[in-house]
């Protein structure tokens, strides 16, 4: 619960680089994240060189705030996890193949397995969704049948941002039946 109420989405970063072993650190924790059946979709791209990532914030509605960051992750769901011929495949926001909703859930177990080992190691991060799937694939060279479910700022926090609000436990839970 600590960690978990550390946890902001940052905005701002100090300039200070992120070690390797801490951007291991924070894979490891992806790796360990469960997924149905352990198929682990999840792949990663860590982009440290300053041009790729501006090219990326460009495609994220230029959010100027993420230049601040000086690591990005790119977090990926690989189909091939569920269906060995996929190679024709094309994913994108207009899919309704059902494996996708499945390592689209999947791979975001891992995302936030990372963002609080991130808060565990004194990092802040970000989720970042906005940015059309071809376009984010065609610069980074991934291919088709991958979908690109989040970007992830990562660096040292230079804000200290309040708890964003919340709903209420009536709001959101059930007893028994819904
Ligand atoms: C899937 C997802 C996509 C998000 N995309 C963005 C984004 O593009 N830009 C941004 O500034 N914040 C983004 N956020 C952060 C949310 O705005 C933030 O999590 C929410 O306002 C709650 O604040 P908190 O994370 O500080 O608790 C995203 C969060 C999630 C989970």
């Amino acid at each position: 619960m600590d960690i978990i109420e550390k946890r902001r989405s940052i905005r701002k970063y100090k300039s200070n680089k992120i070690d390797d072993n801490l951007i291991n650190k924070l894979m490891q924790s992806a790796i360990l994240a469960p997924s149905g059946d352990n198929t682990q979709p999840w792949r990663f791209i860590i982009v440290d060189d300053v041009k790729i990532q501006k090219e990326i914030i460009k495609l994220s509605h230029n959010q100027k705030w993420m230049e601040t960051a000086p690591v990005l992750i790119v977090c990926i769901a690989d189909i091939c996890s569920r269906i060995k011929d996929s190679d024709n495949l094309i994913l994108d926001e207009e899919s309704s193949i059902f494996e996708l909703k499945q390592i689209i859930r999947d791979t975001t177990i891992s995302i936030e397995h990372i963002v609080l080992e991130a808060v565990n190691q004194g990092l802040g991060t970000c989720w970042v969704a906005w940015f059309k799937q071809n376009e984010m694939k065609t610069l980074l060279g991934i291919p088709n049948n991958k979908y690109v479910v989040g970007i992830l700022t990562i660096g040292y926090a230079d804000e200290e941002p309040k708890q964003r609000p919340r709903k209420t436990m009536e709001e959101i839970v059930h007893k028994n039946k819904w």
